[in-house]
């Protein structure tokens, strides 16, 4: 049964060092299969932020599966924002910008969503965006990959929003993305930005794609950037059609578990079992 840690967010520029010495023990004691870092590794794509972040993955287990996200674009300086992008992301993480991972039982392939720039009717820098060349390598990549094999995308921007939040920051192209996805048989995304831990079906938010993809958010990971929750990260146990998410949140002084989520594929929809109903001792008559 393969097991994924899920970090993202991790800010370098903007850490909370206990927490990261913290994480770094508690992920080489979990051992995962497979680690997913989905995006915001710096606060705003230094030189010096990279080094610090680069050093901190080089101390995490291995594999690893990276993507930037829209904090790895440098901000302020305009030349390297609009010319030399993610310059040095490539050269401080990865030159790799489709990073791909498999082996017998999991395919997971890395999205990179980051833009130089976006703008909105609001006027600001905002959301990313999955391009038609992307997908054509989705479906490269997943292309002649049997069906028993569970395939992951990695995106820094989210394709569903926390539970009872507005919409916002939502990767642009979503809906022609997950049409892709689910012709490629893609069963779970993973991805941050919005530093809050949720997941669920994309089927209800895009009603007119006939899909039902798992979406799994970690939260802001290590950095004191936070967003009304504490920092938390996820561990993913998958067993075929059988995936449990469990989310772990930095209490006072280490991580602990504060939320376990079970999904189920029954036929092509993931569900949530219902809880085993408690079983109660009556106590015998006279007893
Ligand atoms: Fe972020
Ligand atoms: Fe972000």
């Amino acid at each position: 049964m393969p097991i994924i840690a899920h970090i993202s967010d991790l800010h370098f520029g903007s850490v909370n060092a206990p927490i990261a010495e913290a994480l770094g023990a508690e992920l080489r004691d979990v051992a995962p299969d497979l680690l997913v870092v989905s995006g915001d590794l710096t606060q705003r794509g230094r030189r010096r932020q990279y080094a610090a972040a680069a050093d901190y993955l080089a101390g995490l287990p291995r594999p690893q599966i990276v993507v930037p996200g829209n904090h790895d674009v440098p901000l302020f300086d305009v030349v390297r924002r609009f010319y030399f992008p993610l310059d040095r992301y490539r050269r401080h993480i990865t030159a790799d910008l489709s990073p791909f991972y498999r082996d017998d039982a999991i395919a997971v392939l890395g999205i990179n969503t980051a833009r130089s720039w976006m703008w909105s009717w609001k006027g600001f820098w905002r959301d990313g965006r999955i391009s038609a060349e992307q997908l054509l390598e989705v479906e490269r990549c997943f292309s002649g990959i049997p069906a028993g094999v569970f395939k992951i995308v990695v995106t820094h921007h989210p394709f569903i929003p926390p539970p009872r939040r507005r919409v916002h920051g939502i990767v642009g192209g979503a809906p022609a993305a997950l049409d892709v996805l689910r012709r490629c048989g893609v069963d779970m995304l993973l991805a941050g930005h919005l530093h809050t831990s949720y997941s669920g079906d994309v089927r209800p938010h895009y009603e007119t794609i006939n899909c039902s993809i798992l979406s799994v958010q970690a939260g802001s990971t290590i950095s004191t950037r936070l967003r009304r929750e504490p920092n938390a990260y996820n561990v993913i146990a998958i067993n075929g059609g059988d995936v449990t998410v469990t989310a772990r949140s930095w209490a006072a002084n280490r991580f602990v578990e504060t939320s376990v989520t079970r999904y189920q594929k029954v036929g092509d929809i993931w569900q949530t079992p219902a809880p085993k109903p408690r079983v109660c001792s009556v106590p015998s008559p006279g007893g």
